[in-house]
This record gives structure tokens, sequence and C-alpha cells, in this order.
């Protein structure tokens, strides 16, 4: 089970080379995505340190909820995974989750994670971790979020019937299934100020 939030723990500040063939307009956009200087690389780092306590809480909750049957697990989702979010939130440091099909609409993640976030859909293969350089000293990093069996539950193709019932109760405006193992479901999102990288 541990593994299944990983799916970008990879070899952290390597992202030049997927854009060696953008065009030249859009590269000063792209250039804030690189890890230039060590500065950088420990931000990567950092982010990621950040980021691990909440996805193995989150994991731990839904696993010990899905015990109790799917139905039961969904308030997991809905109520432990914003309390895990805030309680890993300060004044320095937020986390959370969002997706280009969002279950829950409060969950849009920061404009800064938005361009992230298209990165990965128009590159279906790239699975590593990204970074931004935010005002005010602060950075912004995420974490693609793959689609594992348990996912399905809530987020496949086909529901329990009980379990598409209540979400559809809780989430009229759910676009969050359909999905398949592998794909790609979203991202982790973590916004710190320079000021907590070591
Ligand atoms: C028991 C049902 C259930 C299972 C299993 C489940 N989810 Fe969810 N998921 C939900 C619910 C409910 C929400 C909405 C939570 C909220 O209100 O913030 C959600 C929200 C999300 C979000 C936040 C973005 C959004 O659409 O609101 C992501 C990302 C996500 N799930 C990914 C996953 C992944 C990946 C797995 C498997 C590891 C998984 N989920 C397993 C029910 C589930």
């Amino acid at each position: 089970m541990s593994g299944i939030f990983d799916a970008g723990k990879q070899e952290v500040p390597t992202l030049a080379y997927r854009y060696r063939s953008v065009t030249p307009v859009l590269l000063p956009l792209l250039v804030t995505m690189l890890p230039a200087s060590a500065a950088d690389t420990d931000s990567v780092e950092r982010g990621a340190e950040l980021l691990a306590p909440f996805k193995r809480e989150l994991m731990t909750a839904l696993t010990d909820g899905l015990a109790d049957g799917p139905v039961a697990a969904i308030d997991v989702c809905r109520i432990r995974a914003p309390e895990i979010a805030a309680a890993s939130t300060d004044d320095d440091v937020r986390i959370g989750r969002s997706s280009h099909r969002l279950r829950n609409p409060g969950n849009v993640g920061p404009e800064w994670s938005k361009p992230l976030l298209d990165a990965y859909l128009s590159d279906g293969s790239d699975r590593k971790p990204k970074f931004v350089e935010l005002a005010d000293d602060r950075y912004g990093y995420v974490e693609p979020i793959g689609v594992a069996p348990l996912c399905l539950n809530c987020h496949g193709k086909t529901l329990a019937p009980a379990v598409a019932e209540r979400i559809s109760e809780l989430y009229p405006d759910d676009e969050a299934t359909g999905y398949e193992l592998g794909d790609f479901r979203g991202i982790f999102w973590v916004e710190f100020a320079s000021d907590s990288v070591q």
C-alpha cells in the first residue's frame, strides 16, 4: 500500500530535458520550473519532505476506512483529508490535492499550480515532481497522483450502487469517476516559504 502515492518520488531535480523541444516563446515561462541551483534542489527536496507525512497519513486513513467498506470510507476522503491537510498547514506551509476533474469543487489548487497540472495533462508519461519559484520568497511544489487499484472503488468506471449513490448525494457536480488503473488523477501541491528551507 505504501507505494501508492509515490508516483512522483523519482530522481527529483531533472526536469530540464523535458523542455528541450519547447518553442522559444514558452521558454522564459518554463525556465522557472527548472531547478538550476543547489538552493533550488534543496527546495524541491523540502517540498517532497513536507508532503511525505500528508501522503502517509492520508493513505493510512483511507486504508483503515476501506476496512469498513467503501461507503464508510467516503467520509475519510471527505472529512479526514481536509483535516490532515489542515494539520500540515501553517503560516509557512500550505498543502492540498487538486485535479483537472474535481470531485469537490473546493479542491481547486492555487493559481501557480495550474500550469503544472496542465503540463502533466499534455504529457501523459510525465510523472516527475515539479517546482516553481513564487513571489515573496515562496516556492510551489507538485507531485502527480496515479490511480491505484483501491482508488477504483470511488473513482473507477463502475462503482458499487451504494457508493455511486452516496457520492452523487454529496458531490452533485462530481467529475472524478471513469478512471482506469494507472491514469493520472491529479496532483498533490505544497506551497512553502523559502525560509522554511534549511
Ligand atoms: C472511499 C472512496 C474513495 C476512495 C477509495 C478514494 N477516493 Fe479520492 N476522493 C473521494 C472523495 C469523497 C473525494 C472528495 C474529498 C473532498 O471532499 O475533499 C476525493 C477526492 C480526491 C482528490 C482531490 C481532488 C478532487 O477531485 O476533489 C484526489 C486527488 C483523489 N481523491 C485521489 C484519489 C486516489 C489517488 C485514490 C486512491 C489511492 C483515491 N482518491 C481513493 C473518495 C475516494
